[in-house]
């Protein structure tokens, strides 16, 4: 049951139920720590310390994901606007809705009506991106929703719009591996309805070395963002994992084509979860594999995405070709349509 905490005029604020979702997060945290290699949830990140420091990462000089898309974004928003018509913005994973501000303005210069649904694990900076947005846009009615994308997926509110287009950007999809991703894709397709509009940002296959020095940087803000894992997961279920007994570890799988981002135990420790009334022994040298950013090959996702009933409209690139931007349609499936 959605809880609606907060509501006027232009501002309304939801919480997606979370309680019984802890039960769900306690069991994947225990599944990973009992694989072989060890895994952590990557949604762990995002507590608001997290938040802040992903914002920290997308303006290092190494990270050019960030940049590369906003540039595409700084040159196509309008034509974006243009193709998709008046409609309803409802993005995952927003953040801090940085590159959506461009969106925002193309769609404000077009559109009479500018409605946007902000959907992030973070409260805190989903709240103050909230406010800022509608100081900033008087025409903007905005709709929060704290949770996570499987939830907000599965409870959009009714659109208040005629058209809705879902956005998805920074490659966040690239954070799925390819069972996560049938999912998640079966999902957006189900949340749309024939004729509205996904705009999916990824990171695209490139010379390793670039790759390798974006999750590696040289301030250590992305170590200090894998680190900040455990403490996040401390606080959240009473662990005892100490920070300074790991270190961070990236490097670029040339078979799988993603990143692979790892905390390595320094020394052999047994590490326990209060709450979950779990623990487990770490060898000295052993990792937990903590994200994986799974890098793609445009042709490629075009026919998977094809298989989901979204018909990418237009691809656009950057001049290196190391990030792309797809706008799809989302097609009939079945008997949907006559
Ligand atoms: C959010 N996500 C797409 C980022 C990525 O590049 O996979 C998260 C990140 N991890 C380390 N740096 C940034």
């Amino acid at each position: 049951m959605n809880v609606v905490q907060q509501e006027n005029a232009r501002f309304r604020w939801v919480t997606l139920n979370a309680s019984d979702t802890n039960v769900d997060e306690g069991a994947a945290i225990i599944q990973g720590l009992k694989q072989m290699p060890k895994t952590l949830p990557c949604q762990y990140f995002y507590d608001d310390r997290g938040s802040q420091l992903f914002e920290q990462i997308c303006d290092l000089p190494e990270y050019y994901p960030t940049r590369t898309e906003q540039a595409i974004l700084e040159t196509y928003a309008a034509e974006i606007a243009q193709l998709t018509g008046s409609c309803e913005l409802v993005e995952l994973g927003s953040g801090s809705s940085r590159k959506t501000r461009l969106l925002l303005e193309a769609y404000s210069k077009t559109n009479d009506q500018l409605q946007y649904c902000p959907i992030d694990v973070s409260a805190g900076i989903l709240k103050t991106t909230a406010l800022e947005l509608l100081h900033q846009y008087p025409k903007l009615k905005l709709c929060g929703l704290a949770g996570t994308y499987e939830q907000a997926l599965d409870q959009l509110p009714p659109a208040e719009l005629e058209n809705r287009m879902l956005i998805f950007l920074g490659s966040t999809m690239g954070n799925l591996n390819p069972a996560e991703c049938d999912r998640f894709l079966d999902r957006v397709r189900n949340a749309l309805q024939p004729g509205e509009f996904f705009l999916l940002g990824v990171d695209l296959q490139k010379n390793p070395a670039v790759l390798e020095a974006a999750y590696n940087d040289s301030q250590a803000i992305t170590a200090a963002f894998n680190l900040n894992l455990l403490n996040h997961l401390n606080w959240r279920f009473r662990g005892n994992f100490k920070l300074d007994q790991f270190s961070h570890w990236a490097f670029y799988n040339t078979v799988e084509h993603q990143i692979e981002m790892h905390l390595r135990s320094l020394a052999t420790q047994t590490i326990a979860l209060e709450t979950l009334d779990f623990q487990t022994t770490l060898q000295a040298g052993e990792t937990i594999r903590t994200e994986i950013s799974r890098k793609f090959h445009l042709p490629t996702l075009v026919k998977t995405l094809e298989t989901y009933a979204f018909q990418p409209l237009q691809v656009w690139t950057d001049p290196n070709h190391w990030f792309g931007l797809l706008l799809c349609q989302r097609q009939c499936i079945s008997d949907e349509c006559p």
